[in-house]
C-alpha cells in the first residue's frame, strides 16, 4: 500500500477521503511517460468503485485521460444504466507544482452522460475542492 500524501489524509469525511486514495492509488500506475502529468480517477457508483489512469502514447493525440478510462470501467462492468455518485480526481508532475486537476472538458461531457448531480473532488493549488458536474458543465450537451 502506498503512502498517501497528507493533503488526502486529512480530508474529514471518510468517503472521500476513500475515494480520493483511490484516486491517488491510480495516479501511480499512469502512463505518462511524454507529458510526466499522472492523473488518476476514482468513481463511486451505488454498486462499487471503479479507478482509471491517463495513458499516453506516442502518437499524442491517442492519449486516454484517467477519469474517462473510470467511467468506461464503471460501465464496462455495470453497463450502461450505471450512475455516478462520486468522483475523485488526483493529479501530480514530480518537481511541477499542480496547479488543478479538473477534469478536462471533454471527460466533464463524458461525466455528465452518467451522472450530472455527481460530486466531484480534485485538487486546485494543493487544497482539495469539490463540485458538481452541473457546476462544472453547465448546460452540457444532451442528444435528444
Ligand atoms: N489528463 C487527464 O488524465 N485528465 C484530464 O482531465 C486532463 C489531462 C492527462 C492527459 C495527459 O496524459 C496528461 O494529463 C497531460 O495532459
Amino acid at each position: 500500500m502506498p503512502k498517501i500524501p497528507e493533503a488526502v489524509a486529512t480530508i474529514a469525511d471518510k468517503d472521500e477521503r476513500e475515494l480520493v486514495s483511490l484516486a491517488y492509488e491510480a495516479c501511480l500506475k499512469a502512463y505518462a511517460p511524454y507529458s510526466r502529468f499522472q492523473v488518476g480517477a476514482a468513481v463511486r457508483t451505488a454498486r462499487g468503485t471503479y479507478v482509471g489512469c491517463n495513458v499516453e502514447n506516442g502518437s499524442y493525440g491517442l492519449t486516454s485521460c484517467a477519469e474517462r478510462n473510470a467511467v468506461f470501467a464503471a460501465v464496462t462492468t455495470e453497463g450502461g444504466s450505471v450512475h455516478i455518485e462520486a468522483v475523485a480526481v488526483y493529479a501530480r508532475a514530480p518537481g511541477k507544482k499542480v496547479k488543478t486537476a479538473s477534469p478536462c472538458g471533454a471527460c466533464r461531457q463524458v461525466l455528465a452522460e452518467f451522472g450530472r448531480d455527481a460530486s466531484v473532488t480534485f485538487l486546485e493549488e494543493g487544497q482539495f475542492r469539490t463540485m458538481t458536474v452541473d457546476e462544472l458543465l453547465p448546460a452540457a450537451f444532451e442528444l435528444y
